[in-house]
């Protein structure tokens, strides 16, 4: 595959997100359909006002992280001390510049932190108070951390039940823009009734979040220590210039996770002309796309 072969010629725009690899929720399902419709307009909104692939993935992103019914910004699962902790990763294809935040506390859009370490260009990976501090000298909004806990999460940890739960709800979206860049971002929460301080896939570059602008873009989701055993956001790009088809990609992906990385999860992908792959080994996963010639965003679920 050539590498950015046509990138004089502007792209037609692709945009993809997911709420997370899991059970069928045995209500609420068409809440989380709603969510991923949404979250998918609002990224398609930017792309399609001629934005950029790092601010429609943005803009997606946090309308999950905000939505209470996803497993990222509010409405996290909580850690066995009953605390929220979010992890969140962004990544543009270009240059491949990236940033990520871990264990972090008391930031409702931990997505809007992660870009803000990929723009400061000097690191990667902030982690904890460092993170929060962090957050503080660029401006990005501190909350209450009790704000980001909802009852139904607060429920849950009570009766001890999260545990024995399979992972559910991480986000992530996946974009191509007109000019040809790809972009990709992830947040969640984590695992429920995780130690406090387990980082998982989701802040891990080339785990959770991997883009290149060669070959495409990946958001994963699952179980964050399966997928960071095959380091899996990147091996799906390993496996789509292997075999130029994106819907394969994801697939062959998802079979590594389970076969190699014993977990389960799911991910999207678009490759470099917008081709979208999606592929879970969970029983379900939302996942909304938009392209030009759609009116609506398409949704699986
Ligand atoms: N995939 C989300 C996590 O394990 O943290």
């Amino acid at each position: 595959m050539a590498r950015q072969e046509g990138r004089a010629t502007a792209r037609v725009p692709a945009l993809i997100v997911h709420g997370g690899a899991g059970a069928d929720p045995a209500e609420g399902r068409a809440e989380l359909r709603e969510g991923v419709r949404v979250a998918a307009a609002a990224g398609w909104g930017v792309l399609a006002g001629g934005g950029s692939a790092v601010d429609a993935v943005e803009a997606a992103v946090r309308v999950l992280e905000d939505h209470p019914g996803f497993n990222a910004g509010r409405g996290s699962v909580l850690t066995s001390a009953g605390t929220v902790e979010t992890d969140a990763s962004i990544m543009e294809g270009d240059r491949l510049s990236c940033g990520a935040v871990a264990a972090v506390a008391g930031v409702a859009n931990p997505v809007t932190l992660a870009r803000r370490v990929m723009e400061t260009g000097r690191v990667v990976l902030l982690a904890g108070d460092g993170a929060r501090r962090f957050a503080l000298a660029t401006g990005v909004p501190e909350c209450d951390p009790a704000s980001l806990i909802t009852e139904r999460q607060l429920a849950r940890w009570r009766e001890r039940t999260q545990a024995a739960e399979p992972v559910r709800g991480t986000v992530g979206a996946v974009a191509l823009d007109r000019a040809g860049t790809v972009a990709a971002a992830t947040s969640t929460g984590g695992t429920a009734g995780k130690l406090p301080g387990r980082v998982g896939d989701s802040a891990l570059i080339g785990c959770g979040t991997y883009a290149d602008s060669s070959l495409g873009g990946v958001s994963c989701t699952g179980s964050g220590e399966a997928i960071i055993r095959v380091v899996l956001a990147r091996r799906a790009l390993d496996f789509l210039k292997e075999a130029d088809d994106a819907a394969y990609a994801a697939r062959v992906a998802v079979d590594l996770l389970v076969e190699e990385g014993r977990g389960d999860g799911g991910l999207i992908l678009i490759d470099w002309r917008g081709h979208i792959g999606h592929a879970t080994s969970t029983p379900l996963m939302p996942v909304a796309w938009m392209f030009p010639a759609l009116a609506e965003p398409c949704i699986a679920f």
